[in-house]
């Protein structure tokens, strides 16, 4: 698959745009240039130390939207290997505007279904993973859509190296409401809150995006974050 190519036919069905408004002359040459460069294969495992290597540390972001977080944390922490996954075609020719801009050496980024990726890598391959306001499915006939699964979220758990931190954020009730409890009953994930109003602050080292400004959600972010043990 090239980075131009919508998630591959056959994988799982993928809910949600794959595609937006037409990519400008400079978006479509990213997208095929630098993003195929910067993609890896459908068919091998996608550990992060070698499609980076020589990093510190490795954060993983799933459904990266138009960039703004991975971007940053990426210009923020140079010496961290940023792997961002997201099927939107627009969002990840954002990130590849942003990568060439800033001349970021340290992300790679797929224009891929991310459920479909993270069984493929390897266990303990990072230090973070974040997924920041997933599409929220808010009607409880879609919540087999959402991305937080029983089996989406042991695979989080075994990508993260014992002591390695996940953030999942979103402001939808419906969201908290089912992916807590999936995540606490999770084994080898320990929930950080230490107070009942922990969770509502951004963290203070987060990016807030477009997409978190808007406020499109039901109630205030909140931010649950789990320890790898
Ligand atoms: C509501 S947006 C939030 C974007 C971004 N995280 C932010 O906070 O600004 C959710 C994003 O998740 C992406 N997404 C949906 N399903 C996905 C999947 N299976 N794997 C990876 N990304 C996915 C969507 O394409 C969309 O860009």
């Amino acid at each position: 698959m090239t980075q131009a190519s919508p998630p591959r036919p056959g994988a799982r069905r993928l809910y949600g745009r794959a595609k937006g408004h037409p990519l400008t002359a400079r978006q479509q040459a990213l997208v095929d240039g630098l993003g195929a460069a910067l993609a890896w294969p459908d068919d091998a495992p996608a550990d992060p130390a070698a499609l980076l290597p020589g990093c510190a540390q490795y954060a993983l972001e799933i459904g990266f939207g138009a960039a703004e977080h991975l971007i940053g944390q990426a210009q923020r922490h140079p010496g961290t290997g940023f792997i961002g996954i997201e099927p939107f075609l627009n969002g990840v020719a954002k990130a590849l505007a942003g990568i060439e801009d800033h001349g970021l050496t340290n992300v790679r980024v797929k224009r891929a279904d991310a459920r479909d990726e993270i069984e493929r890598m390897p266990d303990g391959a990072f230090d973070r993973i974040y997924l920041l306001f997933p599409d929220p499915w808010p009607k409880t006939r879609h919540a087999k859509r959402r991305f937080v699964q029983p089996d989406t979220a042991r695979h989080l758990a075994r990508l993260l190296r014992p002591g390695g931190l996940l953030r999942v954020a979103t402001d939808v009730r419906a969201y908290a409401d089912h992916a807590l409890p999936i995540l606490l009953e999770t084994p080898g994930l320990q929930w950080r809150a230490d107070g009942p109003d922990s969770w509502r602050d951004n963290p203070p080292d987060h990016i807030i995006t477009r997409y978190q400004s808007k406020h499109l959600g039901d109630i205030e972010p909140v931010f649950m974050e789990f320890e790898r043990v």
